[in-house]
């Protein structure tokens, strides 16, 4: 028989990413609808540890749903790693009566969820927030469609620079093992070339590509580089291709956390939004280590272990039309 969810708490853990407050507003306004108290816990899994817990009502969670970051912080913790560290967040918990949690994260928080949930029988339901888009059991991650539009901001102002001085751009973007963000910022700014961890990319048949360019009058190109693909950056992508190519000037701009502020889209939101609630169905349905997912235009629950057993793959025709329109 499943357990009795009287109390539920939720936390946000590892990277913030635009649209987690817009989960846990549905989060905290679904379990008050459904009659349950709710609380949140400040600073991820660390806050749990030290007991930074806080009853959250309707009202606290009002007007955040366009904001960024997370209003109850994010932290990565070493310590809950260790059996002690989870027992003293077990304690907390405890203490506050907590019977169950749902954590916004990604793979790595929903490892550490999986071992807590098993050591205290707590029920733990995960919600899929990263800009990277990198986890498996979901089309898209709460985060990705915010972070990929201010990209495809700022390189459209790059392009105005970069076709006024003929120049060549290098344009480093978030994603430490994938190149989601890389991807489809790609296509939607006309980059001439996309290098991600997952494409192996020479140096030599970047040159072939940016020559193409000029030989049919290209005036400005831009090239998006993943920061974990394989030459170790814009930096150094620029330096190797510039040392053997003198005929464009070009330059380095790296996004960095840029691309993890401002206020959600509307489809982070309503994102977010689904799947705060089927969060907290979920766990009046008598689910756990189960993390919501959109699947074909429909929130599913999809095993934690599959989300870091295996790994999310970039969409193949995606990538076709990214060369075919590249040219
Ligand atoms: O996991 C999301 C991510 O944005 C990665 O793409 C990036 O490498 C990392 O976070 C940066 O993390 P931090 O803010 O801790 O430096």
């Amino acid at each position: 028989m499943s357990k009795e969810i009287n109390r539920i708490a939720v936390l946000t853990s590892g990277g913030d990413a635009p649209g987690m407050n817009a989960a846990i507003r549905a989060v905290v306004r679904s379990a008050i609808y459904y009659d349950r108290k709710v609380f949140g816990v400040y600073r991820g899994y660390e806050g749990m540890i030290e007991g930074d817990i806080v009853e959250m009502n309707i009202r606290s969670v009002s007007r955040i749903i366009d904001k960024g970051g997370t209003i109850i912080k994010s932290a990565r913790s070493k310590e809950f790693r260790t059996p002690e560290g989870r027992q003293q967040a077990y304690e907390q918990l405890k203490k506050h009566q907590i019977d169950s949690l749902v954590v916004i994260g990604g793979d790595g928080s929903f490892a550490g969820a999986k071992i807590f949930g098993e050591e205290f029988d707590i029920p733990v339901i995960g919600i899929p927030g990263t800009i990277d888009n990198d986890l498996y059991g979901t089309d898209v991650t709460i985060g990705y469609d915010t972070s990929t539009n201010v990209v495809v901001e700022c390189i459209d102002k790059i392009r105005d620079t970069a076709s006024s001085h003929n120049r060549l751009f290098f344009v480093e973007v978030m994603g430490r093992d994938t190149g989601f963000i890389a991807l489809r910022a790609g296509i939607a700014t006309g980059a001439i070339a996309v290098m991600m961890p997952e494409e192996e990319m020479s140096i030599e048949q970047l040159i072939n590509t940016i020559d193409r360019g000029a030989k049919t009058r290209k005036t400005s190109s831009i090239v998006i580089v993943a920061e974990g693909e394989q030459h170790g950056g814009a930096a150094e992508v620029a330096a190797k291709v510039m040392a053997q190519y003198d005929h464009y000037e070009a330059k380095v701009t790296v996004l960095g956390h840029i691309q993890r502020g401002g206020s959600p889209t509307v489809f982070d939101r309503v994102l977010a939004s689904r799947m705060g609630v089927k969060a907290v169905e979920a766990l009046l349905e008598g689910g756990t280590d189960v993390m919501t997912g959109l699947i074909n235009g429909k929130i599913e629950l999809v095993p934690f272990t599959s989300t870091f057993d295996k790994r999310s793959k970039l969409n193949e025709e995606i990538l076709r039309i990214s060369k075919i329109l590249s040219i």
